[in-house]
């Protein structure tokens, strides 16, 4: 009977997978590239309480302190580096990098404790188990709880601040990018048995859904709330191409975390709401054939026109991001394990993870390089990180790459 099932597994298997590279064959090629950039990257990064962000324009590494919200991206990569290797070098890295952030877990200053601190301590609780980062987590939700405001129904993401124009004021901007942060708080409520994280969390996703989704699933990237009254008062961008339009990134930021918002409740409203916009992704008529978006998907779509000064002229294609690219592929392998029909999903990310593993998206070894993947933007509005590598795209690649390895759709590849 054994031998029958073992027998039946083997050819669904062999019926089931696709020709081309395996699994393992994908990471150990991409292990190579890593290992040697981020050999490199603790190499030139001298003063080690600064944290490897991307590169300056003439090539040297741009490293950044730890108030940076880009801070909790390297010790992350360096934990995901331990998890996908065994080798203890990254885990030596992976804690130094973590623990140089030890007093975020009380910054209130913005949202971005939660891509700090998660990325960083969670990443370490996950692979070593080291009790103490488990207090950590649990302080830095309660600092990003100090920003949630009960009639809004949202964590605050900035302070008061001004949009393009100059003259409109944003004094409770929320940003898509925030739902990333709320994985925090889900954490956090399972490991003090404190459920008003959790609680937090809900109502800012839904709150989130209603706001900053239209009808399509795309999204806003910033909606500016009324303090007094809990009313929307702007519908705007601040990294993107129009207040209309579809900022690449702040797609995958939602998608990621209406995907986590499922994992910590299995609340079918949440897992609807991922789906839906994985829909708006996968199939917009502007997504390149190798699936690396344009950074903002309406940047060539008429009728769309900025709000800001932009030249095109300044760039020979329309710029890529493979940062929403690798959150994309992440959060797709983990969607494809919720849904009977996931397959759609792994095959998308695994054909994403495929085509950034190539020498356009790619450094290679040779290169004065500090990271695994090119081609990434921070902001293209701000002319700020223009087709650079960048922390935050090397760790959500790592992290799929990870998730590759257990995936059902993809373990047989
Ligand atoms: N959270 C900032 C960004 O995605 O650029």
């Amino acid at each position: 009977m054994k031998l029958l099932i073992n027998v039946s597994l083997c050819l669904f298997l062999l019926y089931s997978c696709n020709s081309g590279p395996t699994v393992d064959q994908v990471i150990s090629d991409n292990l190579l590239v890593a290992d040697a950039q981020y050999n490199k990257a603790l190499k030139a990064n001298t003063d080690k309480t600064k944290i490897p962000r991307t590169h300056n324009d003439d090539g040297s590494l741009r490293s950044v302190g730890a108030y940076d919200w880009t801070s909790g991206f390297f010790a992350g990569d360096m934990w995901l580096m331990y998890e996908l290797t065994g080798e203890e070098k990254w885990k030596k890295e992976a804690i130094h990098y973590t623990e140089l952030l030890d007093t975020i877990q009380y910054w209130t200053g913005n949202h971005d404790v939660g891509f700090m601190i998660n990325c960083s301590y969670g990443n370490g609780l996950l692979s070593s188990g080291n009790k103490k980062y488990e207090q950590v987590l649990v302080n830095a939700a309660q600092s990003l709880s100090a920003r949630f405001d009960e009639k809004i129904g949202c964590l605050e993401s900035w302070n008061y601040r001004k949009a393009w124009d100059g003259k409109t004021e944003w004094f409770f901007p929320v940003i898509i990018d925030n739902m990333m942060n709320l994985e925090l708080l889900f954490k956090a409520s399972e490991l003090s048995g404190n459920d008003k994280y959790k609680q937090i969390a809900i109502t800012h996703a839904k709150t989130t859904m209603k706001n900053h989704y239209r009808p399509d699933y795309s999204c806003y990237h910033v909606v500016d709330y009324n303090e007094e009254t809990g009313a929307v008062k702007d519908q705007a961008t601040c990294q993107g191409f129009t207040d209309a339009s579809s900022w690449a990134r702040g797609q995958a930021w939602g998608l990621y975390g209406y995907t986590l918002c499922y994992r910590f409740t299995k609340d079918p409203i949440f897992l609807d709401f991922a789906q839906n916009i994985a829909k708006y992704m996968m199939n917009f008529k502007t997504l390149p054939e190798d699936l690396i978006p344009l950074w903002d998907y309406h940047v060539n779509v008429k009728g769309f026109t900025p709000e800001w000064d932009y030249d095109a002229s300044k760039f020979e294609s329309i710029p890529r991001d493979v940062s929403a690219a690798t959150i994309t592929a992440s959060a797709l392998i983990e969607l494809s394990e919720y849904v009977t029909d996931g397959k759609k999903y792994a095959d998308f990310a695994w054909q994403t993870l495929q085509n950034v593993s190539t020498d356009k998206y790619r450094a290679s070894i040779d290169e004065q390089n500090y990271f695994i993947l090119k081609e990434s933007v921070g902001s293209i509005p701000h002319e700020a990180e223009l087709s650079v590598p960048l922390n935050y795209a090397d760790y959500y690649f790592l992290e799929a790459l990870l998730r590759t390895k257990t995936n059902k759709y993809l373990i047989c590849q």
